[in-house]
């Protein structure tokens, strides 16, 4: 299952590569002084199926990859149920960093970070995002509505340049502690496979001017004036340069990205 964009298959990935390399040396918001590693998101580049959780937890933050412990567990089997894995998905999360203690994203980190997400959604360009939990839901919907009423409605949505059925979900963490969560998440989910078979829903006309693959990410976000430590003079993109230490190593991302 592949998506069929004119990007090509392997320019999709290198592109991906970049964002995620821009990611690993972010120091947008305070999260950086605590991640042990950022949590760019893995699997199939070229997906027609896109996850977007909420925020990496311990298990994620030590691994680097995104729904590893308990909850991509369930994930694992309800795609399983639906005769997908993760080689055929991209799993990312709106925050690419772990919050302490797993605390909810704050509202700075989340616009800190969806520049990242906005890149990986504009790259993959996957027919279907199903969003876990309400904080992906309320941030590409733009809307504060809640999950509880949005759960298992598919809508068509404009994220970025793209038109995209989107289908909000339950966390697999809610469904992980009360069971009648479980029957709703699983039958929201059978409903993937009708979406997937749909044709692409119509797409705005294009922009005169073509949207940059990648957004600059934001600027530092603090609740001052940022530190001489944190303040530093943009790359020719406008991107913010790497904190020092943390500039990427070489070597591209490719297995954390997963790309299958
Ligand atoms: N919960 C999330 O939202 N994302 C993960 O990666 C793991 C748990």
């Amino acid at each position: 299952m592949t998506s069929g964009s004119v990007t090509s298959a392997t320019a999709r990935r290198e592109l991906l590569k970049e964002v995620y390399e821009q990611a690993r040396g972010c120091i947008a918001c305070q999260l950086h002084e605590t991640r042990t590693q950022v949590v760019f998101g893995a699997g199939n580049a070229n997906a027609d199926l896109m996850f977007i959780g909420e925020a990496p937890g311990a298990d994620e933050d030590r691994l680097g990859l995104p729904f590893v412990g308990r909850a991509g567990k369930l994930l694992d089997q309800l795609l399983g149920e639906i005769g997908l894995d993760r080689k055929d998905v991209f799993i990312a999360n709106t925050l690419k960093c772990r919050p302490p203690s797993n605390r909810d994203p704050y509202p700075n980190e989340i616009e800190s970070c969806s520049g990242y997400l906005r890149s990986q959604v504009e790259l993959i360009a996957p027919k279907v995002i199903c969003t876990l939990g309400n904080f992906s839901t309320k941030l590409l919907r733009e809307d504060s509505t809640g999950i509880s009423r949005l759960h298992g409605r598919d809508e068509v949505r404009t994220i970025g340049t793209r038109a995209i059925r989107l289908l909000p979900l339950y966390h697999p963490a809610a469904a992980l502690y009360t069971p009648s969560n479980l029957q709703t998440l699983r039958d929201d989910f059978a409903r993937i496979p009708d979406l997937l078979a749909l044709d692409p829903p119509p797409q705005p006309a294009p922009a005169i001017e073509p949207a940059p693959a990648i957004e600059p990410a934001p600027a530092i976000e603090s609740a001052a004036e940022p530190g001489p430590e944190t303040q530093r003079a943009p790359a020719s993109d406008g991107r913010p340069e790497p904190a020092p230490g943390t500039e990427p190593s070489p070597v591209a991302g490719d297995a954390q990205l997963g790309l299958f």
